[in-house]
């Protein structure tokens, strides 16, 4: 069995101004070593995104990346950051419709469409984010949701793009709340996702991370299932050595190919 590309990403959420970035950065940095087949990704707030990347330069494994941007590369958009302008400051990934940007901030499939777009055609990677609500899960809606919320960018992203794509499935109920999907429940999403895509003539192999209260204690199981191409992190993110344990605790999970699972 070859060992598969794991993707660890980091989701600072309104946390580490760029001098905690720094700090931040320094730390992690003494306590791993590149690996060849995993990748980290960070996405730190707007403001911190040139001193991360510049701290982090000398790591080929590392990449920076926003947690929100706007789809125009200029004009009158008071408050917006441009994919362009992250661009300038390091960022070679964007984080598109997050649930909180969702919830909170109103975004909506169709300016998710937008963003992702706009990022494929700067030449960032677009983490697109899916997920559902606990009310939407306890109605029994969940695949219909993402569904929904996978198909808007399907229906306006051609296949060949799709190479330059990643998604997230992150359970809205499950995020910041100590609640995981199980990795059964999450494995199970993400075949549905992968099959969509399938069906739609996505051919390429999209990474598809699962994020929700990953932890250090869960990381490894999660990543058994061999549906789960990495994970996305918000509060366990947030401390070094707590980020840097948990990423050598997933880089451990083993797929198992006769369809059992192992932790070594
Ligand atoms: P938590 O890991 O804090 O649950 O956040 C998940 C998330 O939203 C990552 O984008």
């Amino acid at each position: 069995m070859s060992a598969r590309a794991l993707i660890f990403a980091a989701n600072w959420k309104m946390n580490h101004g760029p001098g905690a970035a720094r700090e931040y950065a320094q730390k992690f940095l003494a306590l791993t070593a590149p690996a060849v087949d995993r990748s980290l990704w960070f996405f730190p707030p707007a403001v911190s995104l040139g001193a991360l990347s510049k701290s982090l330069r000398t790591r080929p494994d590392a990449s920076v990346g926003a947690q929100n941007v706007h789809w125009e590369p200029k004009g009158a958009f008071t408050g917006e950051v441009s994919i362009p302008m992250v661009m300038e400051v390091g960022a070679r990934l964007v984080l598109v419709g997050h649930s909180e940007r969702r919830q909170l901030f109103g975004e909506t499939d169709e300016q998710v469409v937008r963003k992702t777009r706009a990022a494929i055609k700067a030449g960032v990677t677009p983490l697109v984010c899916v997920g559902e609500t606990l009310t939407e899960r306890e109605s029994g809606r969940t695949e219909q949701v993402v569904l929904r919320q996978i198909g808007a960018v399907l229906q306006a992203i051609d296949g060949a793009a799709w190479t330059k794509v990643a998604l997230a499935y992150e359970p809205v109920w499950a995020i910041g709340t100590g609640k995981n999907a199980t990795p059964d429940d999450a494995a199970q999403i993400h075949e549905v996702i992968r099959m969509e895509l399938g069906r739609k003539g996505v051919s390429v192999r999209v990474p598809i991370l699962y994020g929700g209260s990953v932890n250090q204690e869960n990381v490894g199981l999660l990543l058994t299932r061999p549906q789960i191409d990495g994970v996305l992190v918000g509060g366990a993110s947030l401390d070094p050595k707590g980020w840097a344990d948990l990423v050598e605790r997933g880089s451990r999970a083993k797929v198992r190919p006769s369809g059992g699972y192992d932790l070594v």
